[in-house]
């Protein structure tokens, strides 16, 4: 217990004096409001090691980086290889716990893994203390980072692209004539698999085949967002003569699918509740048939009457829609709000352990986030993140954090506790 007292005083104080050594490199590299003193609580683990080194182990980790590093990374850590990242001012916990990852093989690389393969730990935190010690790059201009496709609002997009069908589907997807099915209140999943089963002819409609064949797979899903977004309403047509009552008895065969009221909890099993009544009708009809072919539907249909067909279809109208279950996709702009929280400030981390994002070289942001999707790269919270990122969010968030002017850190250790 004593013992371990005092190798604690021991650490804090050589890591206060380190400190200040760092300040002063980092003053020597940079304007002083570019950098900013974070303090760290000395932590469980040896994790935090390379935030604690001395100005003698900054000075060693120069020789390393001589030796092993420079002829890739250059001995000012500043990039200008693609695929090789900048790692000047990145921060000092993180860079040795990239480099014991390299090592160990949890992080693959070929070109990194045998420049660290022989190094001591020690030797990993002198190199990752000096890198950290240095000034970042400064931000490529913003005219010259190609910034993605600058995604135009798929809802936006969809709705333009939707512009033809309303004559047949309604405004917003809420059908006026008999026969023709709503569109809102179905999961894009659905609609976007119905609309590619009409291209590809799996489900039979020539009609419906010529209004999609023209429209790329994007666009079918800005369409299926598009109807998704709006408000959903019972379709404007007259009701049938089946019996509302009768078709709620009936619907309790369809309920595990379609959902007690017609809502359905499941996005390839599309809602019935307020579509209209005729479609329903010739969709059910379809099906018994064998017109329109699904392996699930053909049992439950299979022994409805022509009086039980009308029944259902006159419950199901008559129920109330739902939204399906999907959000407004996020703008760049909020995308970065959310990165942020962990990495700081316009990317500017403030955790020695979470690496800076701002001013790193656009290729590598956009190699690595497709390296956390594919699992190539393993990291929990990041895997959760990249997984509900498409391309063009993935394009758009490496060109921001690339533009952002990256500020150093200086880690201060507060004495005594
Ligand atoms: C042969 C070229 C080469 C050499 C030598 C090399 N690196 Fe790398 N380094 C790379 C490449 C390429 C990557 C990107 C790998 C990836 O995408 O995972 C990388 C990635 C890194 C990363 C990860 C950066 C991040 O933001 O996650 C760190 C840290 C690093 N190198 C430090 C070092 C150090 C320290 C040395 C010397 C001990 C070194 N490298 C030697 C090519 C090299
Ligand atoms: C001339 C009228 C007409 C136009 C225009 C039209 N549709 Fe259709 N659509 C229909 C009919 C009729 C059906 C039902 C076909 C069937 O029984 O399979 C249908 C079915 C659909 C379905 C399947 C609905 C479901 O519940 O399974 C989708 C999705 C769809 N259309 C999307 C579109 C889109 C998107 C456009 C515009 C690009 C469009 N339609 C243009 C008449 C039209
Ligand atoms: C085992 C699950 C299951 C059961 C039970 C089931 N369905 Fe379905 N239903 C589906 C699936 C999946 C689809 C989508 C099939 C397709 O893509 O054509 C569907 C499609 C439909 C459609 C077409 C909707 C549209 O927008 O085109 C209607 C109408 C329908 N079902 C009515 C019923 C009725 C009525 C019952 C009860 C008698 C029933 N279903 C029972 C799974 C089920
Ligand atoms: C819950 C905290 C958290 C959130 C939120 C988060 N990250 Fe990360 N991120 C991390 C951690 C921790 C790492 C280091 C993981 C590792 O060791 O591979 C990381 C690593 C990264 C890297 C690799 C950096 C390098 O130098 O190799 C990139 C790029 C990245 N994140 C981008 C993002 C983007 C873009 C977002 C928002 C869409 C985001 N992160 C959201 C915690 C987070």
């Amino acid at each position: 217990m004593k013992r371990r007292a005092r190798k604690f005083y021991w650490i804090a104080s050589v890591a206060v004096v380190a400190a200040g050594v760092v300040i002063a490199a980092m003053v020597r590299y940079s304007t002083s409001e570019e950098t900013q003193p974070v303090s760290v609580t000395p932590g469980k683990s040896d994790d935090l090691r390379a935030v604690y080194a001395s100005a003698l182990e900054v000075a060693e980790g120069k020789h390393v980086a001589e030796a092993s590093c420079a002829r890739c990374h250059g001995l000012d850590g500043v990039s200008k290889t693609k695929g090789i990242p900048h790692i000047a001012g990145q921060r000092p916990a993180y860079l040795h716990l990239e480099l014991r990852a390299y090592q160990t093989g949890v992080r693959g690389e070929k070109a990194m893994d045998g420049a660290v393969k022989y190094l001591s730990d020690d030797a990993l935190v002198q190199v990752a203390a000096y890198y950290a010690s240095l000034d970042p790059p400064q931000p490529i201009p913003a005219s010259a980072v190609k910034s993605g496709p600058a995604k135009p609002d798929p809802v936006q997009a969809g709705k333009d692209a939707a512009a033809g069908c309303a004559g047949c589907h309604g405004e917003g997807g809420v059908s006026k004539i008999p026969g023709m099915p709503s569109l809102v209140g179905l999961h894009p999943k659905y609609l976007v698999a119905a609309m590619k089963a009409y291209k590809s002819g799996d489900r039979k409609h020539d009609l419906m085949k010529t209004f999609l064949m023209p429209k790329s797979d994007s666009e079918l899903e800005n369409i299926a967002l598009y109807y998704a977004l709006q408000k959903p309403e019972r379709a404007k047509t007259p009701p049938i003569s089946g019996k509302p009552e009768s078709g709620e008895a009936a619907a309790a065969a369809c309920a595990g699918c379609h959902g007690n009221q017609g809502v359905s909890g499941n996005p390839v099993t599309p809602s019935l509740a307020g579509q209209d009544a005729q479609y329903l009708v010739t969709a059910i009809k379809a099906y018994k048939d064998g017109s329109r072919k699904d392996e699930t539907m053909t049992g439950p249909v299979a022994a409805l009457d022509d009086n039980t067909i009308n029944d259902l279809a006159a419950f199901y109208a008559a129920q109330t829609p739902k939204p399906p279950n999907v959000r407004m996709p996020l703008t760049t702009a909020e995308w970065a709000q959310k990165c942020d929280r962990c990495h700081g400030i316009n990317g500017n981390s403030t955790d020695p352990l979470t690496p800076a994002l701002a001013g790193q070289r656009v290729d590598y942001l956009e190699k690595v986030l497709h390296d956390y999707r594919t699992r190539a790269r393993k990291s929990p919270p990041m895997a959760a993140m990249s997984d509900v990122l498409d391309e063009a969010d993935i394009e758009n968030l490496a060109a921001h954090y690339a533009r952002q002017k990256a500020r150093a850190v200086v880690f201060v250790i507060p004495l005594g506790k």
